[in-house]
């Protein structure tokens, strides 16, 4: 009830919505009415209460709260339940934890801070409490698991999208998935699944967006940053959330039509930041410090199987 009283607070704008209408719509009494008002008062949300009118929706919060992300979800969201923790490990773990214990796809796990935030490759994901967003969606696509770098695409697709909606900023992406403003790491993508042969059980899609961080540490500075840190611009995390998570949901129902990105191949490349530009590709074992073999191209895209077009003198390779 909360998040819908939200949605409808916010809607009416400067106006005041009678208790007796909401009494109306939820079907309870007044008291009950009343009651989720106070609480959503206790968790910081201005709400005026104008005698003989109703009640007026002043301002929201910057904290992380369940009702208020589902509160901007479109209605038939893949996501219809978000639970939000204060401090947690890591909501990739509980999402994990969750799914083995047969969650239903959908649920939305958002922390203030995590205490072992995970990243690619083994590395750890800075969590500094307060500012960001650590965030897990759970997934069960009925697809083959060589399909899900694909549908970690589509989220790195959803984040550039939402900050552009929610924070104005004009972000890009560096292939496969981290999002960059001003050339420097502003959100990182961490899929993981569990799956069989042909199948998949559950996948669980983690992003870290540094959002109104203003402290990165010193030696991730010099390639991180934060939305505030590059527009001076703080951002309410839950509709930056719901935005993600909105986005993410358009762009999986596409995928799901055709099992690859075809539907979505030109919006990527519309984000891509090395579109028609020059890059190394390096092969076997690239991305440490010895690769063993390099190559300079001009990167010309994604195919809809998320694999970057790289054109070289040899004629176009396809990275995967
Ligand atoms: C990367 O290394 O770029 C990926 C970082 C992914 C971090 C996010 S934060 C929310 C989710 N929970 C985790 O432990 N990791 C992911």
């Amino acid at each position: 009830m909360k998040s819908e009283l939200l949605r409808i607070l916010r809607e009416a704008g400067d106006e005041c919505v009678s208790g007796q209408s909401l009494c109306e719509r939820f079907g309870v009494s007044r008291q009950a009415v009343w009651k989720n008002i106070t609480q959503l008062k206790e968790k910081g949300f201005e709400i005026e209460s104008v005698s003989n009118k109703g009640y007026k929706l002043k301002s929201e919060p910057d904290i992380l709260n369940a009702p208020a992300i589902e509160s901007y979800l479109p209605k038939d969201c893949i996501c219809k339940k978000a639970v939000t923790y204060d401090t947690i490990d890591s909501t990739n773990t509980k999402a994990k934890q969750l799914a083995e214990a047969g969650e239903p796809e959908g649920i939305l796990l958002v922390a203030d801070e995590q205490t072992n935030g995970k990243g690619r490759r083994g590395r750890k994901w800075c969590s500094k409490k307060g500012a960001n967003i650590f965030m897990t969606l759970l997934i069960r696509p009925k697809t083959e698991p060589k399909h899900l770098s694909g549908i970690t695409l589509l989220a790195a697709m959803s984040v550039a999208g939402a900050i552009k909606d929610v924070c104005g900023a004009d972000t890009k992406i560096k292939w496969p998935n981290d999002i960059v403003l001003e050339k420097k790491k502003i959100c990182g993508i961490l899929t993981e699944m569990s799956s069989e042969m042909n199948y998949v059980n559950y996948a669980v899609i983690g992003i870290g967006i540094n959002v109104n961080d203003d402290d990165i540490p010193d030696e991730l500075r010099k390639n991180a940053s934060s939305i505030y840190l590059e527009t001076g611009k703080m951002t309410n995390r839950n509709k930056l959330t719901a935005k993600v998570v909105e986005k993410f949901d358009e762009y999986y129902k596409k995928f799901l039509e055709t099992n690859d990105l075809s539907q979505v191949v030109d919006k990527y490349n519309s984000m891509l930041i090395s579109m028609d530009s020059e890059v190394k590709v390096l092969y076997g074992m690239a991305e440490t410090a010895d690769p063993k073999e390099e190559e300079t191209g001009i990167a010309r895209g994604i195919d809809k199987d998320g694999a970057l077009l790289v054109e070289t003198k040899d004629g176009i390779k396809s990275i995967v």
